[in-house]
């Protein structure tokens, strides 16, 4: 073969590999309001600044007509881009092939991307749209979850890792993304179950929806499996951009300094009135906030689970913090169960990343009562017990703002 032919070849290839599943599945997938694996990287990453590897990947597998199957690629699309100027490491699963099923080869993948992402100290982002372990492979694409599973474990704490769910994301692909630092999910598309609505019928008779098992509400909102919910996948492209923009690259290194000109001497009268000088008087915490941060923009992490607590990044005097506000408009403030986690969850990533700690401090104490004793608050997961080791291990900066009802202010 000719140089010539060699490079007609190869772009032949390229041009395969980007139609993925074929062009009836890419039509019932935009039919679905949902984007490919490519357009999503397109829509997310810097115009531009996307090199991909491992285009050319197939599967191993013959059995049940995975020979007759075969696509380049295999299913997820990966590589490094840049958000904002800055390196992150990608991998854009696509339901076209397979239902984005993962198989063996698919599941290296996104491990190589997770190890290089690791020893260049960059942000690891997954665009999850999978059915699970692809059926037809049976044990070594489970094989392949215990790779991804222990590289999460490995760089938790080193890179930020974050995961938008953006399809109907079943059995083994919830596990990884619950074990990442921050979940998206999208309204009316998105979808994590271990099991679907047809096995909780036959095992436990219970109808329910594909939408009040694992939507984005409920995973929003009840379960608090995800950290933000937004309406669109360009949406919650862009929210993750601006995550990242909050965020170091790794352990070690800083986050970018903010370009705002909220001056850091300001004093802003209106708190005078906000916060009140009765203790059983309500006020909105939010409003407190908003007023202290730079340029009133906070970007709050699960607004709609064990809403108590507030929790989320903002900057001071341009430099990224983390707030831990209780929430005297909800529940009066106390602390629960599912509180203690939240905020627990947020300080270690905090620490774990050096971004320095807020902490507007108004609460009555815990809540009390039977579910919350039968929950275990007196056990690891309790105010009382999880947020305190976490609060009194962590070593980022950290100062606290008591408001009206202060029970434990500290800083450091
Ligand atoms: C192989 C799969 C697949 C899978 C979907 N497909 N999931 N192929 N393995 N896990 C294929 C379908 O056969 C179909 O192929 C195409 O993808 C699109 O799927 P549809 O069902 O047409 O799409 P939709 O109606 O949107 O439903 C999506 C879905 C459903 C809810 C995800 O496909 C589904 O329930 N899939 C199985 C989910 C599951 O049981 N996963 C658990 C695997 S076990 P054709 O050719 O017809 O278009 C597991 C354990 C892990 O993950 C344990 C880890 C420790």
């Amino acid at each position: 073969m000719s140089m010539r032919e060699k490079l007609d070849l190869l772009e032949r290839r390229r041009a395969e590999a980007e139609q993925g599943g074929g062009a009836a599945r890419l039509k019932a997938q935009h039919a679905k309001g949902k984007l490919s694996a490519r357009e999503r990287l397109d829509a997310f990453l810097d115009e531009g600044s996307f090199t991909e590897l491992d285009r050319f990947v197939t599967h191993r597998s013959t059995d049940f007509g995975l020979a007759d199957q075969i696509v380049y690629g295999d299913g997820v699309v990966t590589g490094f881009g840049k958000v904002n100027g800055r390196i992150v490491y990608v991998f854009s699963q696509d339901f076209t092939v397979l239902g984005g099923s993962l198989s063996e080869t698919h599941a290296e993948k996104i491990c190589k991307i997770m190890e290089l992402a690791m020893r260049n100290g960059a942000p690891v982002i997954g665009l999850n749209d999978s059915g699970g372990a692809r059926i037809q492979e049976g044990v070594v694409s489970l094989g392949g979850y215990a790779d991804i599973f222990l590289r999460n474990t490995l760089a938790s704490g080193v890179v930020p890792q974050i995961s938008a769910i953006l399809g109907p994301c079943a059995g083994g692909a919830v596990y990884s993304p619950a074990i990442t630092d921050f979940t998206f999910m999208v309204r009316g598309t998105s979808y994590m179950f271990v099991t679907g609505p047809n096995v909780v019928k036959t095992v436990t008779h219970e109808d329910v929806t594909m939408e009040q098992l694992g939507g984005a509400d409920t995973h929003g909102g009840t379960s608090g499996v995800s950290h933000f919910t937004c309406g669109s996948e360009l949406e919650c492209l862009e929210q993750i951009r601006t995550l990242l923009s909050y965020l170091p690259s790794n352990n070690v290194d800083a986050p970018p300094r903010g370009a705002g000109t909220d001056p850091r001497d300001r004093r802003d009268e209106a708190l005078l009135d906000l916060v009140p000088d009765n203790a059983n008087k309500p006020y909105d915490m939010h409003e407190v906030l908003k007023r202290v941060i730079d340029d009133a923009e906070f970007l709050e992490v699960q607004p709609d689970f064990a809403a108590n607590i507030i929790v989320g990044f903002a900057r001071l005097g341009g430099y990224s913090v983390g707030i831990v506000a209780n929430q005297p408009a909800v529940l009066a403030g106390v602390l629960d169960i599912n509180a203690s986690v939240k905020a627990a969850r947020f300080i270690r990533f905090c620490d774990c990343f050096n971004i320095p700690i807020v902490t507007c401090e108004d609460v009555p104490g815990f809540l009390p009562g039977l579910a919350q004793e039968h929950g275990g608050i007196i056990k690891g997961s309790s105010p009382d017990s999880r947020r305190n080791t976490v609060e009194s291990s962590s070593t980022a900066p950290s100062c606290c703002l008591p408001t009206v009802k202060p029970l434990f202010p500290s800083s450091r």
